[in-house]
C-alpha cells in the first residue's frame, strides 16, 4: 500500500469535488470525505499512483480514465419496480388513458438515469403485460445513464439477489411470465421486452440526441445529488424531449416545488409540461 494515499488533504479533497461536479453535475457534500477518499484510494492503488493529485491529473487528461472515474464516483443503487404506487399509476392510470387516446400510435418511453437497467426492464415487463391485454399497443424504451460500466450492464440484462427481489414478491404473476431463469439464480426479461429496449450513455446535463419524443420520462433518485440550479438545467434539457402530454416520474425522495421548472404536478411525483395544464385550465 502506498502511504502517500492514506490521507487525502483537505485541498485535494477540494479539487476533487470540483472534479466530479464538473464531470457529472453531481454535488458531493463537504462532509464525504471518507467516502471520496475510499472511492479514489482504490482507483489509484490499481494504477500504482504516486498520489491522489497525480490521479486526478490523470483523469483530467485521459479521456478513458474520465470514464472510470465517472463510474467511481456514481451511486448506482437501483431495484425492479422501486416505489409501488408509482407503478401502479403507470399500469393501472396513464397507460390505459394514453392508449384510449392515442390509437395505433407508438408508445416512447425513457429511463433517464437507468443504472443497471432494473428500471427500463420494469418499465417493459409493466408495457409486455399491457400489450397482451390491448394487442394493439405498441412500445419502445430507451434507457440512459452516465456511467459506461452501467450502460454494460443494462445491456447484459442479468438480474439477480435484492434486484429482483421485491419483484418476485409482489408481482410474482409478471415475474414468472416475463423474466427467464438463467442459472445461478439470475434472471432476464423475455426476448420479447429486450427487443423493445435499447441502452446508452447519456449525461443529463448535455441535450439528448435521438429522433423520439417521450410520452413518459422517469428520472427518479438523480435529482438529489444535484443542486437546486442544476436540477433546473436537467429538467429545461427534459422537457423539448417530451411529447405535449408527456409524464415525468421523479423519485419518492424528490420534489420540483423549490425550483423553476417548465412542469406542473399532477400527483405526487408526477408532472407534467406546464402549457398542458395551462391549455385544460382554459379550455
Ligand atoms: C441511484 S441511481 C437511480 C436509478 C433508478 N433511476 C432508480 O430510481 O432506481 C442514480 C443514477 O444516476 C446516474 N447519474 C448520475 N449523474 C448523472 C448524469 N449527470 N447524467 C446521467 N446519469 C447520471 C448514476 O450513474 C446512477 O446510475
Amino acid at each position: 500500500m502506498n502511504p502517500l494515499l492514506d490521507e487525502l488533504s483537505e485541498e485535494c479533497f477540494l479539487e476533487s469535488l470540483k472534479l466530479i461536479h464538473a464531470v457529472t453535475g453531481i454535488t458531493i457534500g463537504q462532509n464525504r470525505k471518507s467516502m471520496v477518499q475510499g472511492r479514489l484510494r482504490k482507483r489509484a492503488t490499481e494504477l500504482q499512483m504516486a498520489s491522489y493529485e497525480d490521479y486526478l491529473e490523470q483523469v483530467k487528461k485521459d479521456p478513458s480514465e474520465e470514464v472510470v472515474f465517472i463510474d467511481l464516483v456514481t451511486t448506482n443503487e437501483t431495484c425492479f419496480f422501486r416505489t409501488p404506487r408509482i407503478w401502479n399509476y403507470i399500469y393501472d392510470v396513464f397507460l390505459p388513458e394514453w392508449h384510449a387516446k392515442n390509437p395505433g400510435r407508438k408508445f416512447f418511453a425513457w429511463s433517464a438515469a437507468a443504472s443497471g437497467g432494473d428500471e427500463a426492464h420494469s418499465l417493459g415487463v409493466a408495457f409486455q403485460a399491457f400489450k397482451e391485454q390491448n394487442p394493439k399497443f405498441s412500445y419502445q424504451i430507451l434507457g440512459t445513464d452516465i456511467s459506461a460500466e452501467m450502460i454494460q450492464t443494462c445491456q447484459r440484462g442479468m438480474y439477480r439477489g435484492r434486484s429482483i427481489e421485491a419483484f418476485k414478491r409482489y408481482k410474482k404473476p409478471w415475474f414468472e411470465r416475463y423474466m427467464i431463469g438463467q442459472g445461478e439464480e439470475e434472471y432476464q426479461a423475455v426476448a420479447e421486452i429486450r427487443n423493445r429496449i435499447r441502452f446508452q450513455t447519456h449525461n443529463l446535463f448535455k441535450p439528448l440526441t435521438c429522433p423520439e419524443q417521450f410520452d413518459l420520462v422517469l428520472l427518479r433518485n438523480v435529482l438529489i445529488y444535484f443542486t437546486a440550479a442544476d436540477q433546473e438545467k436537467v429538467l429545461h434539457l427534459i422537457e423539448p424531449k417530451m411529447t405535449s402530454s408527456g409524464v415525468l416520474i421523479i423519485g419518492e425522495s424528490e420534489s420540483l416545488t423549490h425550483i423553476q421548472t417548465p412542469y406542473s404536478g399532477i400527483q405526487p411525483l408526477v408532472y407534467q409540461k406546464k402549457s398542458i395544464g395551462s391549455e385544460k385550465k382554459a379550455a
